[in-house]
């Protein structure tokens, strides 16, 4: 089977490196991919969301299948597009139509769902230019630090925790006259969970579903999880305090809930659904939905995912995921990722890359890379994920560290205490 794979990250690297393990792949095609997905499979100059230039791949390609990396596509309606059109009715793509996808792409789509359905979640009100007077109550009636969201994507900026009331009180303002754009002409306003976050990950063909290992990213830029927010800079997974008692309460409380309440509204889901969850006094909390895979959680969940992930997406397309397994390695994967000096804030491109051909005991995936002339360059502020496995987290971070130490690139940084708070 063909499979076109859409994105360009250490995420999609990270799929495609599990895609090209499965026998039941005959030719990988990646849109646009990076320096690293160009080894797996051909890349093609195309952007995810270019719907015309993707059917056009397809045909000419002979694709049987679409698997969605980033959110954008689905947000915008990849499989309504592909629904659509007679020439590619018949292609199954991976993720949820534009329906399902707004999960992600609308913060108060989410949280009326999660309350339609009895989801366990911060508190909130919904506000836009002509109730904000109720904002302003409901700021009133929480204390610090307060939580604004921008109701549309905002590329990952669009979360501000501030200390004061004050600060909640202008910022409220801006984010209404246009701090993040359309966006956030609507903007949620949630109470502060205090605990501990993972993320847990569900494949679902809109009927059934399976739940994949559960990961824990490290999105601060710091040490100790100081500083701005990015990306992320390094993952784990098992995470420890997701035990069965745990992972228990979240499949009753939030899982099958959500998954119920899909059908019940009649969103067809096919596709990953990424659980952001805290745990609060020992119970879980749904800070939010995304429509994909996390990165860089895929970068460790598909290191511990033993099941054939081609086999697994054609159950999805066929409606026959309860007919299929998931194992899991019991190893630990963590991976840490190199970003560019500067990063989340001004960084420059097109470092030289050396040192990734001598790591043998760790996988390399590729976030923001190029080649150009031979020469293997930065294209980004994540630049790679050094993935490993080891018997315990201590082995697996030693051995990532060691080769975040041995590849070189002009002002690299790494955060060297992935997994730290476990
Ligand atoms: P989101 O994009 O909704 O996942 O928010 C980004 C990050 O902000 C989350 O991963 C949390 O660390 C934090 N966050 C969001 N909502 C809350 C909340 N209600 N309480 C505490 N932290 C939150
Ligand atoms: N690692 C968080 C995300 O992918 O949104």
């Amino acid at each position: 089977m063909n499979i076109l794979l859409l994105g360009s990250g250490g995420r999609e690297h990270a799929l495609a490196w599990k895609l090209a393990q499965s026998p039941q792949l005959t030719q990988l095609y990646i849109a646009p991919g990076n320096a690293g997905t160009e080894n797996l499979g051909k890349n093609l100059a195309l952007a995810a969301d270019d719907f015309p230039a993707i059917k056009q791949a397809v045909v000419k390609y002979a694709i049987d299948m679409v698997v969605v990396g980033p959110e954008d596509p689905l947000v915008k309606g990849i499989v309504d597009f592909f629904r659509k059109d007679a020439d590619l009715a018949q292609i199954p793509v991976i993720g949820p139509d534009a329906s399902g996808a707004r999960l992600e792409g609308s913060k108060r789509f989410s949280k009326q769902f999660m309350m339609r359905h009895n989801i366990p979640t911060a508190r909130y009100r919904s506000v836009t230019a002509s109730n904000i007077q109720e904002g302003i109550e409901f700021l009133g009636s929480l204390h610090a630090p307060y939580v604004l969201k921008a109701d549309g994507l905002a590329a990952g900026k669009g979360v501000l925790i501030v200390e004061t009331r004050d600060q909640a009180l202008s910022e409220l303002r801006n984010m209404l006259e246009g701090k993040f754009g359309a966006a956030s002409q609507t903007v949620v306003i949630e109470e502060f969970l205090s605990g501990i976050e993972c993320s847990v990950f569900v494949l679902t063909d809109g009927k059934s579903y399976r739940i994949l290992p559960e990961a824990k990213d490290y999105k601060r830029i710091g040490e100790g999880d100081t500083g701005l927010n990015t990306g992320g800079m390094g993952a784990v997974s098992p995470v420890t305090f997701a035990d069965p008692n745990f992972m228990q309460q979240v499949e009753e409380r939030i899982i099958r809930p959500t998954i119920e309440g899909l059908k019940s509204e009649g969103i067809r889901y096919k596709g990953f659904i990424f659980f952001g969850l805290i745990r609060v006094n020992d119970a879980p909390y749904l800070i939010e939905y995304n429509a994909r895979m996390g990165d860089p959680e895929t970068e460790v969940v598909m290191l511990r995912l033993k099941s054939d992930l081609v086999e697994l997406f054609q159950a999805v397309a066929e409606g026959k995921l309860e007919k299929q397994q998931i194992e899991t390695d019991p190893r630990t994967a963590v991976t840490i990722m190199l970003v560019s000096g500067g990063y989340p804030e001004t960084y420059e491109k097109g470092k030289v890359i050396k040192g990734i051909e001598d790591i043998k005991d760790s996988i390399v995936f590729h976030a923001g890379t190029y080649r150009n002339e031979g020469q293997l360059l930065s294209s980004g502020g994540r630049v790679l994920a050094i993935s490993s496995y080891g018997d315990t987290r201590k082995e697996a971070l030693e051995r990532s560290l060691k080769n975040a130490r041995s590849i070189h690139f002009d002002k690299k940084y790494f955060r060297s205490d992935i997994g730290f708070d476990l």
